[in-house]
């Protein structure tokens, strides 16, 4: 029997833990129509916590719905790459290439063109809602819709967000069964939204379903499913013991899995499996979380959260400027670049705490290397 964990990163789980509301309320708006509320979605959370595999939870719905979805990620060309995948499946679906009758069309509807027409300038941003508008001309026939999900919203440059959301804006004002699901890092998508252009207000008004930690004894009770399922054996105790020490950490749960099937071998779970299974998890954590995390911040974001890791609770901005060795200002710069990238939380006045889990013993433990780059210039 394979090992049944998939600690990667969009990989999908062999269980989904805690996330049925989310895909219920989905699925009742599918049911109700254009307009219906969970059709627009902004999802946000820490690295880790199931974003993207949500993004494929809910397009699977989607798709059993009998809707065509359309995966992306944020980045250059992305409504081009949106725009090619539309018409390819129009094409699958055995639609006449878009002809001059579709065009005049387009001019007798009432809202559609002159407003795409007027929010849109280069070639690549009016073929893409162009190309979804026809899609979603056939799928109107068969009485269902188009479901485009977008992830890493954080990396989405502005002029794209603008007329991605203008755009879809436009199709829903028609009625069109179109549903865009985002997702991102809480404090960067906070920012991109904090903008007061039209657009932006469109999706301000999106449902924003925030991915949190799951509860541990639900993690525990898949634990005990998933083995089972598998013809291995745990105890509840051991069970119970394994999702604690996930935190209920999605990421983390795929790790503790992985490592402690991998323990056991053939037989049955024992403690010592645990032990070191969730020891090697950690571990693991710190090298596919942590590491590439911090790889990205500058060397004195680094050593801010090397500073407030001397901390056994959440920090002081004053405490950790003065380790620094500079004023309150200054740190004050550093925690908000370090919010905004998802690394740590603000936890009360004056106060921040890590977002990921085991992220303060891992920097305890790297102290050394991360701080020592000091002077490859912390500006940027
Ligand atoms: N609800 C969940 N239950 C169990 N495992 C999950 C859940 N959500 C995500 N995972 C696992 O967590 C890891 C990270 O998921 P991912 O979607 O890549 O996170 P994000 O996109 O937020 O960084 C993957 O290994 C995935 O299988
Ligand atoms: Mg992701």
């Amino acid at each position: 029997m394979p090992n049944p964990f998939k600690p990667t990163a969009g990989a999908t789980p062999p269980l989904l833990v805690g996330r049925r509301p989310i895909l219920e309320a989905f699925q009742e708006s599918i049911d109700d129509g254009p307009g219906a509320p969970y059709l627009l979605q902004l999802m946000t959370g820490a690295r880790g916590v199931g974003k993207t595999v949500m993004l494929n939870e809910l397009g699977d719905v989607a798709t059993r719905n009998g809707w065509i979805v359309i995966h992306a990620t944020a980045g250059p060309g992305m409504l081009d790459r949106i725009a090619r995948r539309a018409s390819t499946y129009r094409q699958e679906l055995g639609s006449r290439d878009r002809g001059p009758e579709t065009t005049s069309w387009r001019i007798t509807t009432p809202v559609g063109e002159l407003g795409r027409e007027s929010q849109t300038s280069g070639s690549e941003l009016r073929i893409w809602s162009d190309e979804l508008a026809d899609l979603l001309d056939v799928l109107e026939q068969h009485g269902t819709g188009v479901c485009v999900t977008v992830d890493e919203i954080h990396s989405l440059d502005l002029g794209q967000m603008q007329i991605l959301a203008g755009d879809v804006q436009m199709l829903v004002r028609e009625g069109r069964r179109i549903s865009l699901i985002m997702a991102g890092l809480p404090r960067a998508v906070e920012e991109l939204l904090a903008g007061d252009s039209r657009p932006t207000t469109f999706l301000r008004r999106a449902e924003r379903p925030l991915l949190a930690d799951v509860p541990v004894a639900e993690v525990a009770d898949s634990f005990l499913q998933i083995i089972t399922d598998a013809d291995r054996s745990i105890s509840d105790e051991l069970a119970m013991e394994c999702a604690q020490a996930t935190g209920g950490y999605p990421f983390m749960i795929q790790l503790v899995g992985y490592h402690v099937w991998r323990q056991a071998g053939r037989g049955p779970i024992t403690e010592e499996h645990v032990t070191a299974g969730v020891a090697a998890a950690q571990s693991r954590l710190g090298a596919l979380v942590h590491e590439p995390a911090l790889a990205d911040l500058s060397a004195v974001d680094r050593t801010f959260l090397v500073m407030m890791a001397r901390d056994d609770e959440p920090s002081r901005l004053g405490d950790i400027a003065g380790r620094m060795g500079k004023d309150s200002r200054y740190a004050s710069v550093y925690r908000d670049r370090l919010l905004k990238a998802g690394m740590i939380r603000a936890a009360g006045h004056g106060l921040v705490d890590f977002e990921a889990p085991y992220l303060r013993e891992y920097l305890r433990e790297h102290a050394a290397h991360l701080v020592a780059g000091q002077d490859d210039g912390g500006q940027s």
